[in-house]
């Protein structure tokens, strides 16, 4: 028996060290897709991974820090909920990068390679309807230190309008480590701005400047547009308020951030809303909002729901202290619905996350927020040594305890209406496609749209189904792609092209002339 295991587990060591891993064929797609949209020239990751001598070059650091699941950087965790755009290698992934490093890291066949993914320079979303940049460059100072700066964008907007999404696009990817973003009605920002030297003003004093918020940015992330019917009302004159934390930086940098803003098409049936759950909610009040130094406590909002919602979204917000969130509602039949769960919030990495689809909460649930600080000498990011009392503020040494849960009123259906093109744990999505000139003689062009990067492969069926030519797989990036395929050669007659990618399949009939 002893000696049959033995046999049975060398053969299993034969089997995985027979398995040789290369970069043409298995870590450069898992690079491409997965790391390579911050690591690249002008964009916030230190290093480029762009081509097999730049992956080489850092491969030990590579198969550390993916070991270690610190790259690429997802906080929520995967086997509580999942959200549009989630990042992560699984098991098999990070095991392939292990052993490409220990097989001395080969490039195999370099003519199997997939090209380095190329990025859209606009907008991911498409043409927006109003683009509105920082008036000013501001100069980020080279003393390596973080820094939080407000700017006051006005709309110029003489009438309410309905706003389908906002996206933030950094002027400097390198140095934009994350951005917030809000309207202000009532002059508070603008006065503030003229209080400080320089154009801006410094501070996490964001929270009480602005009446309302839109989706933040993150390096690598993707905003929300509503789907159709849905969007969030920015009154007339407002001023947008936007938040940039810019990373510490050793040489003096400059940046001219802006905003593609997208209105609403056709009737706008439901009004997003957005509730910050915040100590108010607390049982005890929000007097309770108090952390000891040297404690770690636990908060808890408890948030009664009057009326079905649809929530579709969800953003965790505390500043340095804050440790880990847990948030999740329990229905009147006290069924729990999980929400979000990150055991090692960080505020350098804090983000809006999009559900797949929207998630129905009933009538009468209570969605429960819990978060922990870490007020101890223990957590390096603590603004005060010796730690002190802490309460709620909007200063640095200051804390907050907001949970932004973005929901609509319910309706029927919902709960099966998908917010990105993204289902996640399921490819059974069709994704449209485009393809002009239709019929095509020579090169045509297909467009098509990625909620995120990934391999994408193209194949031409014939009407009897018989694929007829199979295009090299690539690697895109998220958002609106555009790519030219050739056609010339082919038989003349009707194809399909399938288009097969992590995210679905799309299909597009063509005649080839
Ligand atoms: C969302 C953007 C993003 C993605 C995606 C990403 N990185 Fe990073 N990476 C960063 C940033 C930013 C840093 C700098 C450290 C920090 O801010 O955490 C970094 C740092 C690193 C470092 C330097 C060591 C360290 O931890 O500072 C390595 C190595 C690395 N990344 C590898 C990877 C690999 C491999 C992947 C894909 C599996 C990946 N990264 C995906 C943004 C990203």
């Amino acid at each position: 028996m002893k000696n049959l295991l033995i046999l049975v587990f060398s053969f299993a060591m034969i089997g995985l060290q027979a398995q040789p891993v290369t970069f043409a064929t298995d870590v450069a797609p898992l690079v491409y897709s997965n790391c390579t949209p911050c690591h690249r020239a002008g964009e916030v990751g230190p290093m480029p991974f762009t081509n097999y001598q730049q992956v080489a070059q850092f491969g030990n650091m590579i198969a550390y820090v993916t070991q270690q699941r610190s790259m690429p950087p997802w906080k929520p965790d995967r086997n509580y909920s999942h959200f549009i755009g989630e990042r992560g290698l699984s098991a098999a992934d990070i095991q392939k990068l292990q052993d490409w490093v220990a097989q001395g890291k080969p490039r195999g066949d370099s003519t199997l390679e997939p090209p380095a993914p190329t990025f859209p320079t606009g907008s991911q979303l498409g043409t927006p309807n109003l683009v509105l940049s920082m008036s000013q460059t501001y100069t980020i100072q080279g003393n390596n230190t973080d820094e939080y700066r407000n700017f006051v964008i006005p709309s110029g907007l003489l009438q309410d309008r309905q706003i389908a999404a906002i996206e933030f696009r950094p002027g400097n990817g390198k140095v934009v480590h994350h951005a917030l973003i809000g309207f202000d009605t009532t002059g508070t920002a603008r006065r503030k701005d003229q209080q400080y030297a320089g154009y801006g003003y410094p501070g996490f004093g964001f929270n009480a400047d602005v009446q309302g918020e839109f989706t933040g940015y993150t390096p690598g992330s993707q905003v929300l547009r509503y789907p159709s019917g849905i969007a969030k009302r920015l009154p007339a004159n407002a001023d947008i308020v936007v938040q940039i934390h810019y990373a510490p930086s050793p040489v003096s940098d400059t940046d001219r951030s802006s905003l593609n803003i997208f209105f609403a098409q056709g009737t706008v049936t439901r009004q997003a809303i957005t509730y910050a759950a915040n100590p108010y909610d607390f049982p005890n009040g929000a007097n309770s909002f108090v952390i000891q130094p040297n404690t770690m406590p636990m908060f808890r909002a408890i948030r009664r729901v009057p009326y079905d919602i649809s929530l579709m979204s969800v953003y965790p917000h505390a500043h340095l202290l804050g440790k880990s969130w847990k948030t999740y509602a329990v229905t009147p039949r006290n069924d729990t619905i999980p929400l979000i769960k990150i055991d090692d919030w960080d505020f350098n990495w804090q983000g809006s996350y999009t559900f797949p689809k929207f998630v129905k909460i009933p009538a009468l649930s209570n969605i429960i927020v819990e978060a922990t600080y870490d007020n101890t000498t223990n957590n390096p990011l603590n603004p005060s040594n010796p730690p002190r009392l802490v309460t709620w503020g909007e200063g640095t040494t200051d804390e907050m305890f907001l949970n932004y849960l973005t929901y609509v009123p319910y309706v029927t259906g919902d709960e099966n209406r998908a917010l990105g093109s993204k289902d996640v744990g399921s490819n059974s999505i069709t994704l449209p496609l485009k393809f002009y000139p239709n019929p095509v003689k020579g090169r045509g062009n297909i467009e098509f749209y990625l909620e995120s990067s990934c391999v994408v492969q193209f194949q031409l069926v014939d009407v009897q189904g018989k694929v007829v030519k199979t295009f090299p797989k690539e690697v895109f990036s998220a958002g609106i792609q555009v790519k030219s395929l050739d056609f010339s050669g082919m038989a003349q007659g009707m194809y399909l092209l399938n288009m097969e990618t992590a995210e679905g399949k799309g299909i597009q009939k063509i005649y080839v002339e």
